[in-house]
């Protein structure tokens, strides 16, 4: 393995209890269409885009929709949502994250975000650690979204890294794909089910030791 020169998070889920509220969110709108939702449903929406984990509720209930029905659903999904992640702050954080930041910021080891939420950099305001990223990737500036490498590629691209030089963290099986379709090493974390995709997996961040790799 190349010496690691990167560290690229996925945020909900990886950094931030947030995918339980992203669960909750949808959970509503599915309810509000007549479709069942649980939990086993939504671990095929974690790290999906806004409007590709809305045609896949619709897909789970064989439903079709117009496309203002469509936009309208989005917007409040996301005010439902937003609404429920204000009162956020470090105490969300999952357990290793912050200590993991500082060790690589003081070792010279380069940080970024690789996010499929258009909610990223509002939230890494809250948890008050956006000025630890030397990138963020999110939503907002990608074309394909996951499971297509492009957010971390961009990422990696913005650090003037190789994407062999970065650990890619994730918790979601569509992170999982897109970063091993970019070349990246990745890593899963607090999420079992996608253990035996990933090169390693950590119940969470404290199992991750910086010494071994940078
Ligand atoms: C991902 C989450 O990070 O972002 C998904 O895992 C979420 O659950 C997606 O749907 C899009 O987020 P947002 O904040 O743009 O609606
Ligand atoms: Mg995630």
């Amino acid at each position: 393995m190349d010496k690691i020169k990167g560290l690229i998070f996925d945020l909900d889920g990886v950094i931030v209890t947030t995918e339980h509220n992203h669960f909750i969110a949808w959970q509503r709108t599915a309810n509000a269409l007549g479709i069942d939702f649980q939990e086993e449903h939504n671990e095929l929406l974690k790290g999906v885009s806004r409007a590709d984990s809305l045609k896949k509720i619709l897909d789970l209930g064989s439903k079709s929709i117009s496309s203002e029905e469509f936009e309208a659903l989005l917007k409040s999904k996301n005010d439902f949502y937003v609404d429920s992640i204000q009162e956020l702050n470090q105490s969300d954080l999952l357990p290793g994250v912050l200590d993991l930041l500082l060790k690589a910021k003081s070792k010279g080891v380069q940080l970024g975000i690789g996010s499929s939420s258009k909610n990223a950099k509002f939230i890494l305001t809250l948890l008050k650690i956006d000025h630890l990223f030397d990138v963020v990737i999110d939503g907002n500036g990608v074309t394909d979204p996951k499971p297509h490498p492009e957010v971390f590629l961009n990422g990696a691209n913005a650090l003037g890294l190789k994407p062999s030089e970065c650990i890619v963290f994730e918790d979601a099986a569509s992170g999982i794909t897109a970063a091993k379709a970019g070349g990246f090493h990745a890593f899963a974390v607090g999420n079992p089910h996608i253990a035996e995709m990933a090169e390693k997996y950590f119940n969470d961040l404290t199992e991750f030791s910086l010494e071994a790799y940078a």
